[in-house]
């Protein structure tokens, strides 16, 4: 790994943000004078790990609590249909979700490397060593050496992603591999130790279905789906649904039924045909849809620039203040509470509560 290219480091957010995403319920000259780590030279900027060691300390969690060896809730997102936003949430809720204090690991599961691109890795010149990749060595009973896959996006191990490139889209290994589907689950158990250290894990999957999206599926207890409000997007989730009632099936002595957890992206709300896709989804899926709806807001679109791969970011960390960040921001409240993402395993009051 290219040293220079090793950390995006990042410069934190404005005492106003943070107040929010520790959730304070103080003035704001109040949570100033209380919490004195940021430079208020540079603006009074807060990195995500001394939001988190505030919010730690607001909860009376000793800060060098560590987790228990078990693993964290891990958020695997899915849909049959592509360019619906997955990628899209699962990159601007682990920014959120860091810097709202948690400990966030991404993997980039999708061949296509769009995640990667979106924390600034330029997965064409770096040398990667991909999630596909360590499942192999896994079950080939070689050393994974995990820790040398990690890339840091945010200091103090606050958000790392293990990144993907195009190689990873030749698994031929994992047809003939045995107990194929729990190729992920046994990495998961094996490296336990590593993957344990994370309040949380996101698995950015691709589209359609594949033996390697089926392997995150089978680690997860709750699917992520996306959806866009659109006449294709009710038959996407019927795919999807039917998929999961497959894996039920097969996989009955699992602990736990696997379910969907739906979430609307790319509402427009002046456009009737959106309104109306609401309502058929809502009556098809109640009670699985998130109320939390992310808006159609050109800012995603600013996020990656395929020509300077280096200052790609999430919208949460290059428009703040947006109407994308303020969806991305309630979604990852209802989210921590859905999923139950703890601060070192600690069931936290504050943010949560605050939504
Ligand atoms: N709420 C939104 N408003 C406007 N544009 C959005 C929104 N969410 C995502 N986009 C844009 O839609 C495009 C597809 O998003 P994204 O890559 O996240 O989808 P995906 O489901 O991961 O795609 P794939 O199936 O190829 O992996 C991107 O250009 C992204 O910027
Ligand atoms: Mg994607």
């Amino acid at each position: 790994m290219d040293n220079d290219m090793a950390m995006r480091t990042f410069q934190g957010v404005k005492a106003k943000f943070a107040l929010e995403l520790t959730g304070f319920n103080g003035t704001p000259k109040m949570f100033r004078s209380r919490f004195r780590e940021a430079d208020d030279n540079v603006h009074a900027l807060y990195s995500a790990r001394q939001i988190r060691d505030i919010r730690m300390k607001l909860l009376s969690i000793p800060l060098d609590a560590v987790r228990p060896l078990k693993l964290p809730p891990i958020i695997v997102d899915r849909t049959a249909k592509g360019g619906v936003g997955k990628t899209t949430v699962a990159g601007n809720l682990g920014t959120c979700l860091a810097l709202s204090g948690h400990k966030v690991l991404e993997i980039d599961g999708d061949a296509q490397a769009t995640l990667t691109g979106l924390f600034g890795i330029d997965w064409m010149k770096e040398d990667i060593t991909h999630i596909g990749e360590l499942m192999r060595r896994c079950a080939a009973n070689q050393p994974t050496n995990i820790r040398d896959a990690v890339w840091p996006v945010y200091e103090g191990g606050m958000l790392d992603i293990i990144p993907a490139d195009i190689t990873m889209a030749d698994d031929s290994w994992l047809m003939g591999a045995l107990n194929r589907e729990q190729a992920f689950v046994r990495l998961l158990e094996k490296e336990i130790e590593f993957f344990s250290q994370y309040d949380v894990i996101i698995v950015d999957s691709a589209p359609g279905s594949s033996l390697l999206a089926t392997t995150f599926m089978l680690a997860s207890k709750l699917l992520l789906a996306v959806v866009t409000p659109e006449p294709h997007s009710i038959a996407a989730m019927d795919v999807l649904a039917s998929n999961v009632q497959e894996i039920n099936s097969a996989f009955s002595k699992r602990e736990q039924q696997l379910d969907i957890h739906i979430v609307v992206n790319k509402y427009n709300q002046t456009k009737k045909p959106h309104n109306e896709m609401l309502s058929t989804l809502l009556a098809r899926y109640p009670e699985k849809i998130n109320d939390v709806i992310i808006r159609d807001f050109v800012g995603f679109l600013r996020e990656a620039d395929p020509n300077k791969i280096v200052d790609n970011g999430t919208v949460l960390e290059k428009e703040p203040s947006s109407v994308g960040a303020r969806d991305i921001i309630d979604l990852t409240k209802s989210l921590i509470r859905r999923y139950d993402i703890r601060l070192a395993d600690h069931r936290a009051v504050g943010f949560e509560a605050a939504a």
